[in-house]
């Protein structure tokens, strides 16, 4: 019972749904094992950057569905004898449809396994985390969610750039860059706010499309932007340049995904506070 579903719902301030949980357990005099799926967030990469929390239930699964954004380095940590599901997705080729991803969940948990849906950044931001509690849900399986250190926040900090500062910028947004036939489609006046940092998300493909949209709705050319690649790892690259640069930069230094794109005038700070090495890195 202590390293149970129920156990975790008390580590979670669940007191009162553990509570009942255990009563139904007794009540049914079953002693099969309980089922419930973790959706923890992996971080942008450094496994140092991982919560306790998310740590114990990686420790504790029977079964791990990840996806491609899980740094090796995470997985590495996952309980040795556990089974390894790999969900991941790129860019027009989703390995598991999203519909077949939470029903698997769903199964796995009824047949009392401890599963963790193991998510790069976080997962209720462009992770799809919604979507996959809802099924649970619906279905009566017991979750929690686990939240993690999204890229924004892990490339800005490990490339010098804050996303706000006193001087430069007072609002920070997060933003989808994912193209959609052929073009991004974005509320372009609520980007262009002055002194705003915009993050873009899965922008690489797009940057050509979104430089040109910024331009295009007032935003200055010179706008330094920053594109951080593989951001928190031993393998982070950082680009400098300004709207206008950028997508020759993607084509010319062959910046590969995931990668980050920084908009706004915080990029400046880069230069004096970038404190990272990728290469000392373990
Ligand atoms: C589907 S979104 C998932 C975001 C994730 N849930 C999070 O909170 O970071 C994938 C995008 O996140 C960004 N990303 C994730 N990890 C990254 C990293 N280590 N370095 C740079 N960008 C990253 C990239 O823009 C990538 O295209």
């Amino acid at each position: 019972m202590l390293e149970s579903p129920i156990a975790e719902q008390v580590f979670s301030g669940q007191d009162g749904a553990a509570a009942r949980a255990l009563e139904e357990k007794i009540q049914r005099g079953d002693d099969k094992p309980m089922g419930a799926v973790y959706l923890v967030g992996g971080g942008p990469g450094d496994p140092d950057l991982l919560t306790f929390r998310a740590l114990r239930l990686m420790q504790q699964a029977d079964v791990v569905v990840y996806d491609r954004l899980v740094s090796p380095e995470v997985l590495e940590l996952v309980r040795r004898d556990a089974e390894k599901i790999y969900a991941g997705k790129e860019r027009a080729k989703h390995t598991i449809p999203q519909e077949d991803i939470n029903r698997l969940l769903v199964r796995l948990a009824k047949e009392g396994k401890r599963v963790v849906r193991l998510k790069g950044g976080d997962p209720f931001i462009f992770g799809r985390g919604g979507e996959e509690i809802d099924t649970l849900m619906q279905e009566g399986v017991m979750f929690q969610v686990v939240p993690g250190i999204t890229a924004a926040a892990g490339c800005a900090s490990y490339s010098g750039i804050p996303l706000t500062h006193r001087d430069y910028a007072q609002s920070v947004v997060f933003v989808t860059g994912h193209l959609k036939d052929g073009s991004v489609d974005l509320n372009w006046p609520a980007l262009i706010q002055p002194d705003q940092t915009i993050v873009f998300y899965m922008g690489l493909q797009g940057v050509q499309s979104i430089c040109e949209g910024l331009i295009s709705h007032g935003m200055s050319a010179e706008t330094p932007a920053a594109l951080v690649q593989q951001g928190t790892t031993r393998h982070q690259r950082v680009f400098i340049g300004s709207l206008t640069t950028l997508p020759d930069i993607v084509h010319r230094s062959q910046v590969k995904a995931p990668t980050l794109i920084i908009v706004g005038n915080v990029v400046r700070l880069h230069d004096k506070l970038a404190w990272f090495e990728p290469s000392a890195a373990n």
